[in-house]
């Protein structure tokens, strides 16, 4: 795989993912950058957004969306939307249309709960398979953190009751997806989120049903998985987006998430997406030209052991992207950020056209800025997030008086010093419970 037009061969190939035809294999990334309210309703920016990439000739797209009411109450981002509501229905389904307009399909990522990522609130503690929290070095995320590391609060062990009705809200919300017009919805075990405590034994330590045996940490994922299918039928379209190894010491690596995966597969899901690490090994995250899931083989586990297609992720140059497809690592590539930087990018590359491609160049002002609740952009696409306004259309009054104040707080975040003395004053949260 040496040329463009080669890597234009293998990419613009169609691929069927349960009844859909996908017209090539690149497939756009869930980010919470979706331009929602505040409220988590798809918004005229969020359509024109989606709708940008759809244009651009991506063959499918996945939306971050809440599966459940907890998940939203939880999270410490904004910009994801909220599935998990009757309310916001027609607004769903008028994003689903668009979206549909330009022939791409449209999935919606569910999430439960942000887990051990999750902010408490009044009368709301967080909860997740186990009692452990996430502990972050500036080193591993970055970027200085005040007082050098950041431990977010010990989660409680949630409870049967509390599981069974995070499954009924996840399988009412697909159901509501479904009848939005949407074509499926990705089931995210992934990063430090609910969903990915259960699936290791480094942060499942239960004793029941839901702990010890591979049976019984893919029961959660399983049972959504049944319930969803019993709800919405079998052609709606189910995927898995799994950690492929969290490289952490004490953790677990392909062989030990591909077995979760095969045991979510018998349930009946349509693909599984692949994901890098977890927040605790946030510097694993690959480079431009760094290792990635291909290099180290970790997507070749899941490939050689699973029937469906497998999505790889990270691999925004589409030589390196074709001829991972071409080599058997996996069948389709998904793109998040490159998405951000070119929403023509699917279009380009499998036209050849890659040296037209607005590349992505990683330096994380998207991440950045999702993580101090700033609306996401992109330092190399300044449409990115303003897709709704005409060009030289003034921003509303509260961008116009907040747009100034981003790049300084950006720019204090980013020193060592600053965030130092940030650290003298923070209280340390008590009872956190550090793993090294
Ligand atoms: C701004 C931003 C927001 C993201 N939000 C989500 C999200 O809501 N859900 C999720 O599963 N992944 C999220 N991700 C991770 C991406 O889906 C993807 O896994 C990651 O960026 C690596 O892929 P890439 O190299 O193509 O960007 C986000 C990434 C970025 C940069
Ligand atoms: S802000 Fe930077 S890392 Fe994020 S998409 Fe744009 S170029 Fe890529």
């Amino acid at each position: 795989m040496t040329t463009p037009k080669e890597a234009a061969a293998v990419l613009s190939q169609p691929i069927n993912i349960n009844r859909l035809t996908l017209k090539n294999r690149l497939v756009m990334g869930p980010m919470a950058a979706t331009g929602a309210s505040r409220e988590g309703k798809p918004t005229a920016q969020t359509i024109a957004f989606f709708k940008a990439r759809a244009r651009g000739g991506v063959g499918m797209i996945i939306v971050s969306c809440s599966g459940a009411a907890r998940a939203i109450a939880e999270t410490p981002f904004a910009g994801g939307i909220r599935a998990d509501i009757e309310e916001f229905f027609p607004d769903l389904a008028k994003l689903a249309t668009a979206v549909h307009a330009h022939g791409t399909p449209i999935i919606g990522e569910i999430s439960p709960s942000m887990g051990r990522m999750g902010r408490p609130g009044p009368g709301r503690d967080v909860i997740s398979a186990s009692p452990i929290n996430v502990v972050m070095r500036g080193a591993v995320l970055g970027m200085p953190i005040p007082g050098g590391e950041m431990a977010t609060p010990v989660p409680r062990e949630a409870t049967v009751a509390e599981i069974e009705g995070l499954q009924t809200e996840m399988v009412a919300t697909a159901d509501r997806l479904h009848r939005a017009g949407w074509d499926g919805v990705e089931i995210p075990a992934i990063m430090s989120y609910f969903l990915a405590s259960f699936v290791s034994p480094r942060t499942n330590w239960r004793t029941d049903q839901y702990g010890g045996s591979v049976e019984n940490r893919a029961r959660m994922l399983v049972d959504i998985v049944k319930g969803i299918r019993e709800r919405v039928g079998p052609h709606f379209v189910i995927g898995l987006r799994i950690t492929a190894n969290d490289y952490m010491p004490d953790g677990q690596g392909p062989e030990g998430f591909v077995a979760i995966a095969k045991e979510v597969e018998k349930a009946g899901i349509d693909y599984v997406a692949l994901v890098y690490g977890c927040y605790e090994s946030m510097n694993r995250m690959p480079d431009r030209d760094g290792e990635n899931l291909v290099d180290n083989g970790d997507a070749r586990v899941f490939k050689r052991e699973l029937s469906v297609p497998v999505m790889l992720s990270t691999l925004h140059d589409p030589l390196r992207a074709a001829r991972a497809i071409a080599d058997g690592h996996g069948d389709l590539v998904l793109e998040a950020r490159q998405m951000l930087a070119d929403p023509d990018y699917a279009q380009k590359a499998i036209e050849g056209r890659t040296n037209d491609i607005v590349r992505c160049d990683r330096d994380m002002l998207c991440a950045r800025r999702m993580a101090l609740a700033m609306p996401v952009r992109c330092s190399v696409n300044p449409r990115m997030g303003r897709e709704s306004r005409k060009p030289g259309e003034l921003a509303p009054l509260n961008r116009l008086v907040k747009a100034p104040i981003e790049p300084i707080i950006l720019r204090l975040t980013r020193s060592p010093l600053f965030m130092g003395l940030v650290g003298r004053f923070m209280k340390k949260p008590k009872g956190d419970k550090h793993l090294d």
